[in-house]
């Protein structure tokens, strides 16, 4: 779907059919209220009604709110695939600020077809936005042109990321994450160095290389670089890559194996955030970088028991080799460290299905030292309208990854706070001097989703990715 920005009333625009967003109380005033209600229209969230011989179609809204909008844009986009229209019009509604909208259109559109062998039809091409207001309030033109700009390349890189996560273990291998980093850096006029195993053993990360040693499909470290002019601040982002996560030895059960090709979204995520930011041209130094690894099973495979020793040196007794995420991750942070000295280090990772017990499916963990840096993270992501819950660290959790045999273990000792012992295993790999610059996103549970649900339909939602360029795009206002 191509959404343009006219600048005209929304009366001056041709097209096929009108979209209107419409509260309860706005449905009393409606020209066609009568009509609407006759035909069981209420109002509701996400409802909709198409009157096809006015050529107007009315999704309802609870309120005029960003993410009430960006609900009801992604509802209408769906709805749009359906029907035989070519071109719809509407206008700006409540917000001087036209981005969830936007956002709700491109991502409620995306539709994933690569494995079809006859992909879905649609007739649908062109969203017209007209810059007249609702309430009547002017908007300048030029800040209605950014804000279409701006939320165009995020929703797009947010599909892009979908796109990588929904690429099936056959063909989004460790290898295949790192053409796609050579690819998106050539377009992107990024740098990008890419370690294959040999380097990896020479830069001694043995607990990623541990992980992956089962796999025909040999891990890589992607590093990519967007450096602009004089940059503001320097963001490092580290994605967990993991391409297929069968559990390993300590394999998992059939069903919960189902949808592992997930276990990449950190690493995608990570993608789509550089693509975003470096398209947006923000003064920000960003650094990516992505663990990419296969976690599987074979006559060399990783063993329970085994002790791996990372690239800090410190020992970690292998317990449960489905515990892989953050042996990977421990090797990745600390050459992130040991590469860029970042005034902030972030991690995104699908780290454990004990965040989605305490959080549920569509909020990200958000874990760290520095309660100061949580905060500032959640108040300049906000308008990403991304779910995120802090999840405390203490120390009485610390002490269920200690080990009796190495100098921690890799799962916690009792099966409580999984989400926290996974984060705190991290924290044993960040250096002093970065322990209240770094924030851990467990994003295991919004990363993927088998119901559609806000503006994410079946699959790879991209998590991670609006919430990220939301908040390194506040760091340069
Ligand atoms: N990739 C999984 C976490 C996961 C689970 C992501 C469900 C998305 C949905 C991770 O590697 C894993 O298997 N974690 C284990 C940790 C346990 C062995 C301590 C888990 O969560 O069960
Ligand atoms: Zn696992
Ligand atoms: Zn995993």
């Amino acid at each position: 779907m191509h959404v343009k920005l006219q600048d005209k009333p929304l009366s001056g625009i041709d097209a096929e059919l009108t979209i209107t967003f419409l509260t309860k109380d706005a449905l009393e005033g409606h020209a066609h209220s009568e009509t609407l209600r006759r035909a069981g229209f209420k109002g509701d969230q996400d409802q909709l009604c198409t009157l096809h011989e006015h050529g107007l179609l009315v999704c309802g809204i609870e309120k005029y709110g960003s993410d009430y909008l960006r609900s009801a844009a992604a509802t209408v986009a769906k709805a749009l695939h359906a029907f035989e229209y070519k071109s719809a019009k509407t206008m700006q509604y409540f917000l001087k600020n036209a981005e969830p909208m936007i956002e709700g259109f491109m991502l409620g559109s995306y539709r994933f077809d690569t494995y079809r062998s006859e992909p879905k039809k649609s007739s649908f091409e062109t969203l017209y936005l007209s810059s007249e207001n609702f309430d009547d309030e002017t908007i300048a033109i030029a800040d209605l042109e950014n804000a279409v700009n701006a939320a165009t390349i995020i929703a797009t890189a947010t599909n892009f990321t979908r796109d990588l996560v929904n690429t099936t273990p056959q063909d989004m291998t460790p290898q295949g994450l790192g053409i796609v980093a050579k690819d998106l850096a050539y377009t992107n006029t990024l740098e990008c160095v890419i370690l294959d195993e040999h380097a990896l053993e020479e830069e001694r990360m043995n607990a990623m290389l541990s992980v992956g040693r089962a796999s025909v499909h040999k891990p890589r470290l992607i590093h990519l670089t967007y450096k602009p002019a004089q940059p503001k601040a320097v963001v490092s982002l580290v994605g967990k890559g993991v391409t297929y996560d069968s559990g390993g030895l300590s394999l998992k059960p059939a069903t919960s194996m189902v949808t592992m090709k997930m276990d990449k979204a950190g690493a995608c995520a990570v993608l789509g955030m550089i693509k975003a930011v470096s398209e947006l041209k923000l003064p920000i130094e960003v650094h990516g970088f992505i663990g990419a690894v296969e976690n599987m099973v074979d006559g060399n495979a990783y063993k329970p028991d085994d002790v791996l020793t990372a690239r800090n040196g410190k020992t970690i007794e292998v317990r449960n080799t489905d515990a892989e995420g953050r042996l990977v991750l421990a090797d990745v942070l600390c050459y992130a460290q040991d590469m860029v000295k970042a005034d902030h280090l972030f991690d995104f990772a699908t780290l454990t299905g004990a965040s989605m017990v305490a959080l549920g499916p569509f909020t990200t963990g958000m874990m760290g030292n520095s309660n100061h840096l949580k905060h500032k993270f959640q108040k300049g992501s906000a308008r990403s309208g991304e779910l995120i819950g802090s999840l405390p660290f203490n120390d009485h959790l610390r002490k269920f990854i200690k080990s009796e045999v190495a100098d921690i273990s890799n799962i916690g000792s009792r099966p409580y706070g999984g989400a926290i012992t996974a984060g705190l295993f991290l924290d044993n790999f960040i250096t002093e001097p970065m322990k209240n610059k770094w924030l851990h996103f467990d994003i295991a549970g919004p990363a993927y989703t088998e119901t559609p649900w806000d503006c994410n339909p079946h699959g790879g939602t991209g998590a991670g990715v609006r919430m990220g360029v939301r908040y390194i795009q506040s760091l340069s206002e």
